[in-house]
């Protein structure tokens, strides 16, 4: 028999490092011989991919916030169905850059659409699959904002939003993790790569076989 398959998400804000740390953890998994799959939301399907497009760059209109929500837990449920449930069925480990806690937080909380009803569109969408474990990087908003100018580019329809909403994506977040104590892992983003992977991976290891 082979072993379960495990479910880890990053989440956190712009610049936190989410994108950085999943590969890290990655090569570590892998230098231990797991099987990995890497994959992103919105997106890691051409079904979601598609969507995330409509999300991060609007034809028309800024969808209203509902449209939005929607959109969303549409293209996580094609996510869910076609890459992350078969991964996980041949025991592959899934980490995934955001999930449904950035639903939560970013339309439920700083969008103001509420928890509820974000909850009851993953249930509905994709089952209401959970992650094994929520890495949830944390850090100053001054230092990952120097973190997002010096990584350059132009920011999408989502990261465009002002400060207060970012802040408020924070404090959801924080509220998320405190009240799950056993499925998030807070993590503190500030400092070299290497310490914060070392904080992660002391936060998987009873997942490991
Ligand atoms: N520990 C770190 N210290 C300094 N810079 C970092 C660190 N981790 C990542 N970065 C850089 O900060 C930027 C944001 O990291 P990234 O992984 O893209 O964050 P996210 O995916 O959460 O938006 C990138 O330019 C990345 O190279
Ligand atoms: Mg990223």
């Amino acid at each position: 028999m082979s072993t379960p398959g495990r479910f880890i998400a990053f989440e956190g804000g712009e610049g936190a490092g989410k994108s950085t740390q999943g590969r890290l953890l990655a090569e570590a998994l892998r230098a231990r011989g797991l099987s990995v799959v890497v994959t992103r939301e919105p997106g890691g399907t051409p079904g979601a991919e598609a969507i995330r497009a409509l999300l991060l760059d609007p034809p028309g209109e800024a969808w209203p916030s509902q449209a939005e929500a929607l959109l969303f837990a549409a293209a996580r449920a094609d996510h869910v169905a076609h890459l992350i449930r078969p991964a996980l069925a041949r025991g592959d480990w899934v980490i995934c850059d955001r999930f449904v806690d950035s639903s939560r937080a970013y339309q439920g909380g700083a969008g103001g659409l509420g928890d509820p009803a974000i909850t009851a569109l993953h249930a509905f969408g994709s089952d209401g699959l959970r992650p094994d474990r929520v890495i949830l990087l944390e850090g100053d908003e001054i230092a990952l904002s120097a973190r997002l100018e010096a990584r350059g580019g132009a920011a999408d329809a989502i990261e465009g939003r002002p400060a207060e909403y970012h802040r408020a994506v924070a404090a959801a977040f924080r509220a998320f993790a405190e009240a799950d104590p056993e499925g998030f892992a807070r993590i503190d983003a500030i400092g070299t790569q290497a310490d914060v992977h070392a904080r992660i991976l002391a936060a998987i290891v009873d997942l490991l076989p």
